[in-house]
C-alpha cells in the first residue's frame, strides 16, 4: 500500500495540489478536505466533506480523520486554517504537515506588524506607517498629500481580509473615505481597526513563490496573473461595480512568467526571501510577541512590486501570504516534475537541499470560469447565483485540465456551482499561443447558466 495524503483546501489550488501528490508513484490515496466535486474526480483522490460549525471543530475533525486512517502526511492550502492553528495542533499529535505554525503566519495575518518587520531587518517596503486611532490616520493622509500632491496612498486593512483589503487609492478624497469605511464603518470587521498607510508603487506586479523548511528556501517557477475581473480593454457595465474594473482573486494566468528571469530571481531570493524566512524570530508580534525559537516551514507567496530605478529593476514587498495563490497553484504545478511527496517530506524533514527541483519546459495557461450576472446581481467578484448545472465536463479533451474551485454533485451525480470562482480550465501547450488555444476551444464545450471568463489571458495585445 502507498502512502495516504490529507490535502486540506475547498477550491481550485487544492484540487491542483491533489493532482501534484496524485503524481508520485509512491502515493496511492489522496483525500481532499473540505474540498469539492473535482476533488473526487481526479485520480487516486477522493472528497472528504468534513465541514463543520467553526474552524476549529473542522480542525478537530481533520486531526480525528488523519489519525484514525493512517495518513502520512497532510498539506494546508487557505490562510484560514493555518492562522487558526491547523499546524500546531496536527504536530502536537504527532502527524506530519506541511505549512507554517501559528506564529509564523503572523507574516499574512497582521500587514501592521509585518511591514514593520521587514523594515527593521532591511528588506525593501514602500514607505508606510501604522494607524490604530482614525484621526490620527487622517491627519497623516492630509499632510502626505499637501507634501505630495502627485503621489497617493495604499490602504491596508492589518487583519485577513479574504484577499480584499489592500486598498490603493487615486486621491486625497479617495484616501480618506476608504479609512473610514475600514477604521469607522469596520467593513473588514475587526482586520480593519488597524490600517497600515503606504505611498503607493508604480511598476510591474510579481508575484513570487518559495518552498522552504526553515533553513533551505528554493524558488519555484513564476506565474503572470491577472487580478482584473474584466478584459483589459472591456468597459465594465456602468450599473456594476460602480464601472470600474475590480479586483479578484484571480481570472487567470500562465507559466512559466514572461519577464522573470534569473536575475531578478537571484535579487529576489537575496534581499526579500532569505531575510524573511531566516530572520523570523526578530519579528515582534502585536498578538504573539518575539517570535523566539520559531521557524519558517511551507510556502511562502511575496507580492511584490518591481520598479525601474535607473537601469536598475528592484523588488518591494507589497504584501505577504503564507499560502500558495490560486490559481496560480493550477499552472505551476502541472509543471512540476519533481516527486511532490518527496518534496512535501523534505519540507517536514528539514531536508530540502537534498531536492533539486526540475520543471516542465511546456507552458500551462488558465482562465477562471465564473458565476457571472443573471438578473439584478452584478456577478462574481459582487452577488452571485450559485446552484446551476454545469454542462459539457465530460467533452474536454486530453490538451486540458479542469480543476475545480466551487462546485458539489447533487443525489443524481450532477454537478453544480457553489461559488463565485467555479472552475479553473488549464490547457497545455509548446507555447503561449498553443497552450491558449486550448483553454478558450475547451472553455467553449463547457456551460452554466452566468457563466463567464475573461477572453485575454495570454493574450499578446
Ligand atoms: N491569486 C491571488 C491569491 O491567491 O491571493
Amino acid at each position: 500500500m502507498g502512502k495516504a495524503v490529507l490535502v486540506i483546501d475547498k477550491g481550485g489550488r487544492g484540487n491542483a495540489i491533489a493532482y501534484a501528490f496524485a503524481k508520485s508513484p509512491q502515493v496511492s490515496r489522496v483525500y481532499v478536505t473540505p474540498g469539492n466535486a473535482g476533488s473526487s474526480i481526479l485520480e487516486k483522490c477522493h472528497q472528504l466533506p468534513l465541514f463543520a460549525e467553526s474552524v476549529d471543530e473542522e480542525i478537530e475533525a481533520m486531526k480525528k480523520y488523519a489519525l484514525e486512517n493512517n495518513i502520512d502526511l497532510s498539506f494546508v492550502g487557505p490562510e484560514g486554517y493555518l492562522s487558526a492553528g491547523i499546524v500546531d495542533v496536527f504536530l502536537d499529535a504527532d502527524l506530519d504537515i506541511v505549512g507554517p505554525s501559528q506564529m509564523a503566519t503572523v507574516l499574512e495575518s497582521s500587514k501592521c506588524d509585518t511591514k514593520d518587520f521587514l523594515k527593521k531587518i532591511g528588506v525593501p517596503i514602500p514607505e508606510h506607517k501604522n494607524f490604530d486611532n482614525p484621526d490620527e490616520a487622517k491627519e497623516y493622509v492630509k499632510d502626505f498629500y499637501s507634501d505630495n500632491p502627485n503621489e497617493n496612498l495604499v490602504v491596508k486593512a492589518d487583519g485577513l481580509a479574504a484577499g480584499k483589503g489592500s486598498i490603493p487609492c487615486d486621491s486625497k478624497a479617495d484616501t480618506l473615505s476608504t479609512v473610514d469605511e475600514l477604521m469607522i464603518l469596520k467593513k473588514f470587521g475587526d482586520a480593519g481597526i488597524r490600517v497600515d498607510l503606504e505611498r503607493r508603487l508604480y511598476g510591474e506586479e510579481l508575484m513570487f513563490f518559495v518552498f522552504t523548511d526553515g533553513k533551505t528556501v528554493k524558488a519555484l517557477e513564476g506565474a503572470q496573473d491577472y487580478k482584473r475581473a474584466f478584459d483589459d480593454n472591456d468597459k465594465v457595465n456602468p450599473r456594476s461595480f460602480d464601472g470600474k474594473n475590480p479586483n479578484t482573486g484571480g481570472m487567470g494566468g500562465y507559466s512559466p512568467h514572461p519577464w522573470l528571469d534569473e536575475e531578478l530571481t537571484e535579487k529576489v531570493m537575496k534581499q526579500i526571501a532569505l531575510p524573511t524566512i531566516t530572520r523570523i524570530q526578530d519579528y515582534e508580534s502585536t498578538q504573539f510577541g518575539k517570535l523566539n525559537g520559531v521557524e519558517y516551514k511551507g510556502i511562502i507567496y511575496f507580492g511584490l512590486m518591481i520598479c525601474k530605478e535607473g537601469d536598475q529593476k528592484n523588488p518591494y514587498v507589497l504584501e505577504i501570504n503564507v499560502r500558495m495563490g490560486d490559481p496560480e497553484a493550477q499552472v505551476i504545478l502541472p509543471r512540476l516534475k519533481t516527486d511532490f511527496y518527496d518534496i512535501s517530506r523534505a519540507i517536514v524533514d528539514g531536508k530540502l537541499n537534498e531536492i533539486h527541483f526540475e520543471w516542465d519546459p511546456t507552458y500551462q495557461l488558465c482562465a477562471c470560469a465564473v458565476s457571472g450576472r443573471i438578473g439584478r446581481y452584478e456577478g462574481y467578484p459582487g452577488k452571485h447565483h450559485t446552484n446551476q448545472e454545469i454542462h459539457g465536463l465530460d467533452e474536454v479533451d486530453n490538451n486540458c485540465l479542469v480543476f475545480h474551485n466551487g462546485t458539489a454533485f447533487d443525489e443524481d451525480g450532477q454537478i453544480y456551482t457553489t461559488g463565485g470562482r467555479v472552475l479553473t480550465v488549464v490547457g497545455t501547450g509548446n507555447n503561449l499561443e498553443e497552450a491558449r488555444i486550448h483553454t478558450y476551444d475547451n472553455l467553449k464545450k463547457i456551460r452554466f447558466r452566468g457563466m463567464r471568463y475573461r477572453r485575454d489571458i495570454g493574450k499578446i495585445l
